[in-house]
């Protein structure tokens, strides 16, 4: 419906974001994360255009990859925390994925489990992150443990930063060189970088990078005016429902946060926290809006969330406000939000948005 809250997916901006991940890393094959339904985009819409520009595609969970087949992708799927169990395993199997492997627990699953299909584990080394991985000690006995199984057919070894985000490199270099330390004695292909390793550190970048928020034109760094040239791939709208002035002493919304000091013209734009716009987001909010920016009076509702539109002269109902994209970055509401862009992203998974696709050189879908 036109008149409903709508995402578009810019097909072309994702080309050109991963030619940016090429360009940036030629010597590197690409292994997207669509984790959580592709960053909220909708993973179903986007993957058979991801599939043209990428070597593989990493989601989080066995769930997530079964998911990823049945919508048809053939080709090399990961998942990046890897089996918790024997039905995990056997999925994985079955389904022809490739696995993480983070833990020793993991590795004694898989040598006590025969497999139908050559399996490629991506064994996972803590290097700073502290979340999931094997500690150094543990590097040694699960590689030639994992090596040993008859259907292993292929190991690569990965770590992940956990400040890469940061001004301060530091923190990133050290991960660096003490992942080099420890696969030294292997001769294994490896994969260290998300978006702001390739970014910031284009010549570790090894066999394979794992580009997540800059695929989908996010920029990791802060301000968000230092991106490369990438291209936001979702624009969020929403239409102007109605149209009310107020007077000074008015208050609007749940909770009445906001209260009008003098007589203003407000506009209710048809998004809430039901379809994954944050309720925590201030008053003074930018909203997008007949080419300048308005901004959030009041609270985030379910369905809808006001703006001040007293600077405007030609607002009507059912012209449509712009919350993130191209004219405004997610990154900058994220920053009102006091988040990061990719929470944001994220909970547009909640798919009560309608989704269109827009330039696709076959022609403009809606889904
Ligand atoms: C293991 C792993 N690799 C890569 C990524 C992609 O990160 P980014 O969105 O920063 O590119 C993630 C995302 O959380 C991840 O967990």
């Amino acid at each position: 419906m036109n008149s409903d809250a709508m995402m578009t997916l810019d097909v072309a901006a994702l080309h050109h974001n991963l030619l940016t991940v090429r360009q940036t890393v030629p010597q590197s094959r690409i292994m997207a994360v669509v984790k959580a339904d592709a960053y909220g985009h909708g993973l179903q819409y986007l993957w058979p255009y991801l599939a043209r520009d990428v070597e593989g595609m990493a989601v989080a969970r066995v769930s997530e990859a079964v998911e990823l087949r049945e919508f048809g992708y053939k080709g090399t799927a990961l998942v990046l925390s890897g089996f918790d169990d024997a039905d995990d395993l056997r999925a994985i199997d079955e389904h022809h994925l490739q696995t993480v492997i983070h833990h020793p627990r993991q590795v004694a699953l898989l040598s006590k489990t025969k497999l139908k299909h050559p399996l490629t584990v991506w064994l996972k080394i803590e290097t700073g992150m502290h979340r999931l991985g094997l500690a150094i000690a543990e590097v040694d006995t699960a590689y030639h443990q994992v090596k040993a199984h008859p259907q292993v057919a292929d190991v690569i070894l990965m770590t992940h930063f956990a400040s890469s985000e940061n001004k301060d490199l530091s923190i990133t270099q050290k991960q660096i060189e003490a992942f080099q330390r420890i696969i030294k004695p292997y001769s294994e292909p490896c994969s260290l970088s998300n978006s702001a390793g390739i970014l910031a550190f284009p010549n570790a970048c090894l066999q394979w990078v794992r580009p997540g928020l800059m695929m989908y034109g996010g920029s990791p760094f802060l301000p968000a005016e230092e991106k490369p040239s990438l291209k936001p791939v979702m624009r969020l709208t929403a239409p102007i429902k109605a149209i009310r002035t107020i007077q000074a002493g008015d208050a609007v919304g749940y909770g009445g946060t906001f209260v009008a000091k003098e007589k203003m013209d407000i506009a209710v734009v048809g998004i809430g926290y039901g379809d994954g716009y944050p309720r925590l987001l201030p008053n003074g909010t930018p909203v997008w809006l007949n080419g300048k920016m308005a901004k959030i009076v009041g609270r985030v509702s379910m369905d809808s969330v006001m703006i001040d539109i007293s600077d405007y002269s030609d607002v009507a109902v059912g012209q449509r406000a712009v919350l993130w994209g191209p004219e405004l970055t997610v990154e900058t509401v994220a920053n009102y939000a006091k988040t990061d862009p990719r929470e944001l992203l994220c909970k547009m998974g909640i798919h009560r948005v309608q989704r269109k696709i827009i330039g696709d050189n076959n022609g403009t879908n809606d889904r």
